[in-house]
């Protein structure tokens, strides 16, 4: 095998690295993931290709002040060869030196992020509701709507510390579902629903959070749902325990770059993702 070259990834070679993802996480599930990433301005998806086949890949959102590295992987058959820490230093080069850079750590991934100077923050904890996650109604919340997303998006970069727009409203065009709840006339939280993932859901408080994850919870479709969430948002993750949502795995959110994490952890209920935060 000729030494790799690493360039950003080909539209063509989409299908190429959803493959690759599914081999290296054992999860077939990367193909919206990828389209996402490749539509959005601000991220942009490199590869390892050495003699017309990906040997790995990584992709990063810059949004400004911050930016979040994901989809990191190898080929498993290409594994221990140096690919990964090449992979990621690609990816992290373009990357201008005032972000701070925040991923979720893979127990594989973990070490070598360590050796690039990441820093853990929390963990973030995946749990899978089977149904509905049953909490009190709270006033105020309405269905999200296109027209919501400008104040959705406003207040989504208070809590997250930059401004996520674009990954925010990929997400809701994909599968418009959503709600907003308001107090006062402003925003004091909102949620994201996809078919088989809650999130993002961030709120003033765990009363609001809790009213949101349950309503998400009925909509369609029914079924099993994941929920991520920041282990430094306590009440939520005792919410969902006395609920009976079992905890799939946890991944170590780590840190490079700043003297403190941009977010506040403790307002975000559930993530968006493992590549938009
Ligand atoms: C994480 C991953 C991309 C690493 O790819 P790779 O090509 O094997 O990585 P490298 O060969 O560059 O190794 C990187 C470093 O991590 C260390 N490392 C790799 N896998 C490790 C493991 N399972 N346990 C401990 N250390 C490990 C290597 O020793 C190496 O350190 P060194 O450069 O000081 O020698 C790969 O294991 C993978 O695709 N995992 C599955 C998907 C995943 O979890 N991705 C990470 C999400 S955060």
């Amino acid at each position: 095998m000729s030494d790799p070259i690493c360039r950003r990834m080909r539209p063509e070679e989409a299908e190429a690295l959803v493959a690759l993802l599914a081999a290296a996480y054992g999860n077939p599930r990367f193909g919206p993931t990828v389209a996402r990433l490749s539509r959005m301005p601000n991220a942009a998806i490199h590869v390892l290709e050495a003699d017309g086949a990906l040997c790995a890949g990584a992709a990063v959102v810059d949004y400004g002040r911050v930016a979040y590295l994901g989809i990191v992987g190898t080929d498993p058959a290409m594994q221990g060869r140096g690919f990964g820490r090449r992979i990621v230093e690609a990816a992290l080069a373009p990357v201008p030196a005032d972000r701070v850079i925040l991923l979720d750590a893979s127990p594989s991934g973990a070490p070598l992020y360590e050796t690039l100077g990441f820093v853990d923050v929390d963990a973030s904890v995946v749990l899978e509701a089977q149904g509905p996650v049953e909490a009190p109604p709270v006033p105020g919340v309405v269905p999200m709507t296109e027209a919501n997303l400008p104040a959705v998006a406003a207040y989504d970069a208070a809590v997250f510390g930059a401004d996520r727009t674009a990954g925010l409203a990929a997400l809701f065009r994909e599968h418009p579902a959503g709600l907003v709840c308001r107090r006062d006339g402003r925003v004091a939280g909102y949620g994201l629903r996809h078919p088989d993932r809650i999130g993002p859901v961030l709120a003033e408080d765990q009363e609001i959070a809790a009213a949101l994850v349950a309503a998400l919870s009925v909509l369609a479709p029914a079924g099993p749902m994941t929920i991520t969430v920041p282990s430094s948002h306590t009440p939520m993750l005792d919410h969902l325990r006395r609920r009976g949502v079992p905890e799939l795995r946890r991944l170590r959110h780590m840190r490079r770059g700043g003297d403190r994490h941009p977010s506040d952890r403790g307002r975000i209920a559930a993530m968006a993702s493992f590549h938009l935060g």
